[in-house]
């Protein structure tokens, strides 16, 4: 190639802040993995990031031990550099020391397992059947505003116990949140939907103590009182991380999951076909465009090295879990969304003990949505060109904000 075509052609850059990158990370991705596989990010509030992009090392790095997802560099009992705001919600799964990871893990695991989640299949059928009924003659619909987000935010809010009427406050609080992180020209936004968010959950648990009904609010708040397993700060944290974690990502399994459908027709027709397809169909959409674009932040708690590079100690890392997805090395035909696939140990619900909580449930409301979307609306398209569509800014999260549909 000449230095000329260069030029105009420049190497596709990971940039998570280019609306063109957020829309088709993948040639990109393509790139750096050849290129250069583990590198240096220069992230927008001035600090410098490792971006980990093969299979391989990604696999390795989210569930190794060195990399912390607490900053090492704070105390972890030491709160109080940090607005009381802020304080109250900082105490999550992916913020806390291992020792009080595995504790908080033990305790709200069990309202998770693949058995307790099963139960819940009857009344994600009714709440799918519910909203369906309710576009089902209009011909057409906002495939995420009618049906992705109301369907897993309705599910969490139940087993919440938090009053599903509120859910366009956690839509809008999560969402300026999740936009947030990372992008200093949108610090204020985030900030202001956390003290709103923070506030809502000071009002709403001080309520559930004077009376405690049957859902995982009021468990929580018994484990609190009973004992010293669960602190204040991780009642709050906890409860805060669930709503959010508990829809935002689902929202987009669907939404994705739809958007791949329609893209590959042969495939939607398959599944239509075939609906015991379903459990292999979600696994391949969770690979091939996966709700979480990156992990969670890693810090290097010694100096390690990653394909030929030093990761320094307290080093920042970010693990491209959509990359790492695509990679050749690890999956045939990567680019191609094959509902039938058989070998896909993908990395979108991560790895290791951080591995996602919510797996079983995303994976049974996933499997509900879509095989009841096809069975019911098998017409189901498009209404404008996919160029039309708007993503989500932000690192973490891959989606899109409305999908017009007709069937
Ligand atoms: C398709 C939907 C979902 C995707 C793709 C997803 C993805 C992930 C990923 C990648 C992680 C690991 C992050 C890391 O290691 O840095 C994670 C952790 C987590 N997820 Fe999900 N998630 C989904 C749905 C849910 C749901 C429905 C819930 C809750 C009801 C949930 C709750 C959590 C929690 C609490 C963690 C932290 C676990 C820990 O640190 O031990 N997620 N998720």
């Amino acid at each position: 190639m000449s230095a000329n075509q260069q030029n105009q052609n420049p190497a596709p850059k990971i940039d998570f802040q280019d609306p063109e990158f957020i829309r088709n990370p993948f040639p990109a991705y393509d790139y750096i993995r050849e290129k250069d596989p583990v590198f240096r990010m220069l992230m927008p509030h001035g600090q410098y990031a490792w971006v980990i992009t093969r299979f391989e090392e990604a696999s390795e790095i989210v569930s190794d031990a060195r990399f912390v997802t607490n900053y090492p560099m704070q105390d972890p009992e030491d709160d109080s550099d940090l607005p009381a705001h802020k304080a109250i919600i900082s105490r999550n799964l992916l913020s806390v020391n291992p020792a009080d990871h595995r504790r908080l893990r033990r305790l709200i695991q069990k309202a998770f397992t693949p058995k307790m989640i099963k139960n819940l299949r009857g009344r994600i059928e009714e709440i799918t059947d519910e909203l369906l009924d309710k576009v089902q003659h209009n011909g057409e619909m906002n495939l995420i505003e009618d049906f992705a987000f109301p369907l897993p935010i309705k599910v969490i809010c139940e087993m919440l116990g938090v009053p599903v009427k509120d859910q366009f406050k956690f839509q809008d609080w999560s969402n300026h949140l999740m936009e947030s992180v990372n992008n200093p020209a949108l610090s204020q936004q985030g900030e202001d939907a956390t003290i709103g968010f923070v506030n809502y959950l000071q009002t709403l648990i001080s309520e559930r103590r004077q009376q405690l009904g049957e859902d995982l609010i009021s468990d929580l708040i018994k484990v609190e009182e009973e004992g010293d397993s669960l602190s204040e700060h991780e009642l709050y944290s906890l409860i805060f991380v669930l709503i959010i974690a508990g829809h935002e990502t689902t929202v987009n399994l669907i939404g994705n999951g739809v958007l791949a459908l329609l893209e590959f027709p042969e495939q939607k027709q398959k599944l239509i076909e075939n609906p015991e397809f379903i459990h292999s169909a979600i696994e391949e959409i969770l690979r091939y465009n996966g709700p979480a674009e990156v992990s969670n932040v890693r810090w290097a708690a010694e100096d390690v090295t990653v394909a030929g590079k030093t990761i320094k100690k307290d080093d920042m890392v970010f693990v491209a879990l959509s990359s790492a997805n695509r990679d050749p090395e690890a999956f045939a035909d990567p680019d191609a969304f094959d509902i039938t696939r058989k070998v896909n140990n993908h990395l979108a619900f991560g790895k290791g003990v951080h591995f996602c909580l919510g797996a079983p449930l995303a994976r049974l409301e996933g499997e509900i949505a879509i095989r009841e979307l096809l069975r019911r609306m098998p017409d189901l398209r498009m209404k404008d060109d996919q160029d039309a569509l708007v993503w989500r800014q932000g690192m973490i999260i891959r989606g899109v904000k409305e999908i017009p549909v007709v069937f």
